[in-house]
């Protein structure tokens, strides 16, 4: 059995990310929460231990605390922000509020002579968000980085291998970050690389198998996009063709997007599919509706009640699988310590009155780049497995305001003539997430010798490793020029096209 690092999850919204960095220098981990028994992580046999950051303080009386006998396992245990507070004042130093709070980037200082640091350049920017800071070092620690404002960036008591940084490593702004948990997991806890993507498939089959039985049977929702069809991949191997996908076209899928469904889910899995247009009830439904989050919500509601009754119209499934990843799961605020941006309509949890008995959702942990990867490794075509992300409400969050066919029509004909443009140019490989935002506003032009009253659509074009930051792409010119000519050219109704230029955060990749 591989190695594990189990991480103990204290509420940050980076938990995930340090697993995923842990995955990525090719070891195994395990995300439990803070509160887990000692026999249960003893259970598991993990070659270290890593205490995640969150957003409480160690001094308040409700204030998380893991069982304090992992410190007497003998494991190496690496405390992170609030995880290396924890560490202090369990073993004896103590937590005082920092003079000034740290949010953002900070020059830290290294001392490279401790095996966390080894091979680090001794000062490099990191990231840091907190109030309050190691005041006294416990017993048998030393201090092994700082910044300007906080002397103990660092701490580690070598003897017993506990270690604790105050910044975060596992974001990409900290620039040593991976290096620095390689260093814990590899040199430290002793960790041979032999981690896979295959090795998750498996895992993931294995508890596929264990969750639905001999006889068991399970409805997931096809979108059209990567998640969801790795999710069938990964049940059909599991189940074969006890496996029901419905793919709901409600409307507001990309062009050719149905078609390409079908096609690929008849040729690649024996998997049962019904493929429904339930486009007109979405439009009566959202008639009048504006409001972004509402639209949201009645897609959402919607989309359960043609699952219910299509699940009525197969019979008694017994479990409902989704294709959720981990930034859905964080931007719906559905982690421990995390708020709510918007409400993605398939984090909703178990739709109870389906009567399913379990949710399956063996995509949870993983971000896309990760999922993209098991797809690869499942067999599935590369038409499907490079698929941009495409929402659950898809057209719907990029057609502003009201929605009405033509409207979204205008949605769709332009994101159809960006999608290609980018292929030809190759930009599809460079570029994470692009599409067309129809921004429900008018403005006048001149065609020919008319005058007209026509549209804006706007170019939405981002590059992002794991799509809870992104930047906006830079497009070449010359091939801005060719896709607005082109829209405004083929797509009647169009008569300007914006770029839209601003990062996430502040904007969010979607405009909706
Ligand atoms: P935002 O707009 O929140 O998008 O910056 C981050 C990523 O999530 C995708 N997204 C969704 N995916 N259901 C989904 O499955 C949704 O409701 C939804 N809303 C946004 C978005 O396309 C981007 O990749």
């Amino acid at each position: 059995m591989a190695k594990t690092i189990v991480i103990l999850d204290f509420g940050s919204q980076f938990t995930q990310l340090i697993a995923r960095r842990v995955r990525q220098a090719h070891v195994f981990s395990q995300v439990l929460p803070y509160s887990v028994s000692l026999n249960q992580i003893r259970a598991l046999n993990p070659a270290g231990l890593i205490l995640s950051g969150g957003p409480s303080n160690v001094n308040l009386q409700d204030a998380p605390v893991c069982d304090k006998g992992v410190f007497a396992l003998g494991i190496p245990v690496l405390g992170v922000c609030y995880g290396m507070q924890l560490m202090s004042t369990v073993l004896g130093g103590s937590v005082q509020p920092a003079k000034k709070r740290e949010y953002g980037m900070s020059r830290v200082r290294f001392d490279v002579s401790s095996r966390l640091f080894s091979g680090l350049k001794p000062e490099s920017g990191c990231w840091m968000s907190h109030a309050h800071q190691v005041a006294e070092l416990p017993q048998g620690f030393q201090n092994t980085a700082s910044t300007d404002t906080c002397p103990v960036a660092g701490m580690e008591d070598a003897a017993r291998n506990f270690y604790g940084v105050q910044f975060h490593p596992e974001v990409t702004h900290s620039q040593q970050g991976v290096d620095i948990i390689k260093n814990f997991v590899l040199n430290i806890c002793g960790c041979p690389e032999d981690w896979q993507m295959s090795s998750f498939a498996e895992t993931a089959i294995e508890e596929i198998k264990e969750a639905v039985g001999e006889k068991g049977t399970v409805l997931l929702g096809l979108s059209g996009g990567v998640d969801s069809a790795v999710v069938a991949a990964l049940i059909s191997k599991a189940i074969g063709d006890r496996l029901y996908c419905v793919f709901v076209d409600h409307g507001f899928m990309r062009k050719n997007e149905p078609q390409l469904v079908k096609e690929v889910f008849s040729a690649h899995f024996p998997v049962h599919l019904s493929a429904l247009d339930a486009s007109e009830r979405f439009y009566q439904k959202l008639k009048g509706v504006t409001d972004p989050e509402q639209k949201r919500k009645i897609i959402g509601a919607e989309f359960i009640a043609v699952f219910r009754e299509e699940a009525m119209k197969l019979g008694a499934l017994d479990h409902f699988a989704q294709g959720t990843i981990y930034p859905d799961v964080i931007e719906s605020g559905a982690a421990p310590g995390s708020v709510t941006i918007k409400s993605h309509h398939n984090v909703g949890g178990l739709p109870k009155e389906l009567g399913f008995t379990s949710l399956i959702e063996p995509l949870r942990p993983l971000f896309k780049d990760e999922v993209r990867e098991l797809g690869r490794v499942l067999g599935l075509p590369a038409k499907m497995t490079d698929r941009q992300p495409f929402p659950g409400p898809g057209l719907a969050i990029r057609t502003l305001g009201e929605l009405t066919k033509p409207k979204v029509d205008l949605t769709r004909e332009s994101d159809a003539i960006l999608i290609e443009e980018f292929e030809k140019a190759d930009l599809n490989k460079q570029v994470s997430q692009f599409f067309t935002v129809n921004t429900d506003l008018r403005s006048v032009g001149v065609m020919g010798d008319e005058r007209s009253y026509d549209t804006a659509i706007a170019i939405r074009a981002v590059t992002t490793d794991d799509f809870m930051t992104a930047d906006w792409a830079r497009i070449p010119y010359d091939i801005l020029a060719l896709i607005s000519r082109r829209i405004v050219n083929e797509v009647p109704g169009v008569n300007r096209v914006l770029l839209d230029v601003t990062t996430k955060p502040p904007a969010s990749i979607e405009w909706e």
